[in-house]
């Protein structure tokens, strides 16, 4: 017996990295999954069948269910024919792992139209059209569902050089807080994971020596466990996960002026200056991307 027996997974940019990782995994426990991935460069260009084809190989070989499609995540006609797929193959629909992706790095100060609206589309408008599409099938199935949308901390926490990516990234776990809201009441869960690992991403921004120790394999188990009936009242939440570490990330809140003596009129600026000021030795130092 699987863990994920009689569930039926679509997992995004599956060709390779973390996708691939993903999708063999839930495979692995008993679901039957629809590989999707464009199969172009990594910074987006270009298009093709074969990674997609090499992954629904490999879970086949390993007695597993896969079928691929090749379509992109920023095209809605694409992004229903990812779930048609998966209902015409497999009957019906429970999870979705959004996880395709592309980099456009850039500073600020040199980045391009183009570089900002691609990056969003493929990370932000991607996950939203998939999402939009699986959604109305899960709650057309009425039993529920899983969503795990994929951030980053260059979103959560902010990284130098990705505000195109760190944006669409922050975008993702926005629309994951809001659906997660909504999808209570229909049992879907939706959930945040900022991975960590060594891929066709990260292999030249990423130190030597770290190719194990970050392999996509280890981040792959806590978006199989949020995929589990054990996890259904777990939603709205963001993991970081890489090289077998996984955290919680929370938002933490810091009182700096709560009421005005009970008086209705609004502080003065210098009052609360006066507040902030007092405050500010409480306030948690500003993290970055490493320290989670
Ligand atoms: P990767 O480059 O190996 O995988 C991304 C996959 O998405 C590729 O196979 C690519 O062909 C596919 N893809 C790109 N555009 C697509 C589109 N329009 N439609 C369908 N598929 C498309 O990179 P990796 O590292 O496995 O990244 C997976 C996800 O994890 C991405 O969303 C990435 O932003 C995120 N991430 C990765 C981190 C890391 O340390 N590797 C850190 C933080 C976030």
């Amino acid at each position: 017996m699987g863990l994920l027996d009689d569930k039926v997974a679509l997992v995004t940019g599956a060709g390779g990295g973390l996708g691939r990782s993903h999708a063999m995994l839930l495979a692995s426990h008993g679901a039957a999954v629809v590989v999707n991935d464009l199969g172009g460069s990594r910074d987006g260009t270009g298009a093709g069948s074969s990674m997609a084809d090499k992954v629904v190989g490999e879970i086949k070989a390993a007695g597993g269910r896969a079928v691929a499609n090749y379509g992109s995540v920023t095209n809605e006609a694409d992004a229903k024919a990812m779930v048609k797929t998966a209902v015409d193959s497999f009957g019906r629909i429970d999870i979705v792992v959004n996880n395709a992706g592309i980099l456009r790095d850039k500073s600020f100060k040199n980045i391009s139209n183009e570089e900002w609206d691609l990056v969003v589309d493929v990370h932000l408008r991607g996950s939203y059209l998939v999402t939009k599409a699986a959604w109305d099938q899960m709650l057309a199935q009425g039993q529920g569902g899983r969503i795990i949308n994929t951030s980053s901390t260059s979103g959560l926490i902010g990284n130098f050089g990705q505000a195109n990516y760190g944006a669409a990234k922050a975008g993702v776990a926005g629309m994951t807080r809001v659906l997660a809201l909504e999808g209570m009441k229909y049992g879907i869960t939706v959930n945040t994971l900022a991975p960590a690992a060594f891929s066709r991403m990260t292999e030249d921004i990423m130190p030597e020596g770290v190719e194990e120790r970050l392999a996509p394999e280890k981040v792959s188990p806590i978006v199989a466990w949020l995929c589990t009936d054990d996890a259904k009242d777990v939603t709205g939440r963001q993991f970081c996960a890489g090289g077998n570490r996984v955290t919680l990330l929370s938002w933490q809140v810091t009182d700096i002026a709560t009421d005005r003596d009970g008086m209705d009129a609004p502080w003065t600026v210098e009052e609360l200056g006066e507040k902030i000021a007092a405050s500010k030795p409480n306030w948690p130092k500003l993290l970055k991307p490493m320290e989670v």
